[in-house]
């Protein structure tokens, strides 16, 4: 089968011939309709989870997909032969599967849910973005009328960020580099600020001299975030998917630092797949791609720029 991989860390992604994978006893074998770009994905080829998980090459890359259920182990009996599903995979040896492929096998108990009912594009864009945004929300104790400083808005996670916060009743303040305030706006954001000439510290203190509840950044380092992290009011919480909240440094005015490290399921999974039935959330794509342009979609991922989803069509 065809499927878009990397021989080497760091190496260049390209289509290549690799076996069918088989399914275990507990396992699905998924044929893909969709398959998600997430940084993350460059990330593993680049070799982030090195000296965590053991490798093989050609290593396959992504991990988000949607598909159709056409052979299952005998212990997999969660889903059918037919079924339309959707999730991530990510098991060790990284890079024996992939969700870059026509085919992937999937524990069924693991971190799969039902698309019935979806576009396998827009399911495929849920686990890691939405997930990560809800599970956001959730570690922030998001709240009704709290005000949200959002910084990476228009990206993956960003966009849907916007949407589940805005569909509690909070208030999103989007940061983003030149997306504008209709766009964000549209997704439910109260306010936009276009950080293109640097960070907009100063426009939201005048705007909400109080301060905000909380900061939720998906892009700063450790300096730009101490900075917007200076905009929260005591006792509020400020959470980093990028690992650089320093609790000591704000634990003195009560702020509660995360450093957020999504852990997602399958039961989180099935709420994100009943948000987007219920139109409560929309997916924004951004592209959607053959599996020959899965290395374009790749090097534009670490360019940035992404405005929603980008999603791969073996
Ligand atoms: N810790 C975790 O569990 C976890 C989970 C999911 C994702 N992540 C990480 O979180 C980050 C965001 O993920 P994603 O999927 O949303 O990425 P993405 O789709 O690439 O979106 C990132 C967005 O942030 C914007 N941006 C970059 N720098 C900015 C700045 N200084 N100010 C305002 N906007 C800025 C980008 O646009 P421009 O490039 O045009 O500025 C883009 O719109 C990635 O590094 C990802 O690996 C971590």
């Amino acid at each position: 089968m065809r499927a878009v991989a990397v021989n080497e860390f760091g190496g260049d992604p390209k289509v290549v011939d690799v076996a069918k994978p088989t399914p275990g006893r507990d396992e699905l074998l998924v044929e893909v309709a969709a398959a998600a770009v997430n940084p993350f994905d460059w990330k593993v080829a680049d070799g982030m989870l090195a000296t965590s998980m053991e490798h093989t090459f050609p290593l396959v890359l992504g991990m988000d997909f949607a598909g159709t259920v056409v052979d299952r182990g005998a212990d997999a009996a969660q889903f059918s032969v037919g079924d339309r599903v959707f999730g991530s995979v990510l098991r060790a040896p990284v890079g024996a599967v992939g969700a870059y492929a026509e085919f992937l096998t999937v524990p069924a108990a693991g971190l799969v849910a039902s698309a019935a009912g979806l576009d396998p594009a827009q399911a495929a864009a849920l686990p890691t973005a939405a997930g990560t945004a809800l599970g956001l929300l959730e570690a922030g104790g998001i709240r009704a009328d709290q005000t949200i400083l959002l910084v990476g808005a228009a990206g993956g996670v960003g966009t849907f960020v916007t949407q589940l916060a805005a569909a509690r009743d909070a208030r999103v303040l989007a940061v983003t580099r030149g997306v504008g305030a209709a766009g964000m706006g549209a997704l439910g954001a109260a306010k936009t600020y276009d950080a293109t000439g640097g960070i907009v510290v100063d426009r939201v203190r005048s705007d909400y001299p109080d301060g905000v509840d909380a900061l939720v950044d998906l892009v700063s380092d450790a300096t730009d975030f101490a900075a917007y992290a200076r905009l929260i009011r005591d006792g509020g919480v400020a959470l980093s998917t990028q690992f650089v909240a320093d609790p000591q440094e704000l634990a003195g005015r009560g702020v509660e630092a995360i450093n957020h490290n999504q852990r997602s399921t399958a039961e989180l999974y099935d709420r994100l797949a009943d948000e987007l039935r219920a139109h409560r959330i929309t997916v924004p794509i951004e592209a959607r791609l053959p599996l020959t342009d899965a290395a374009g979609a790749i090097a534009r991922s670490r360019l940035g720029g992404a405005r929603g989803k980008t999603v791969i069509l073996p």
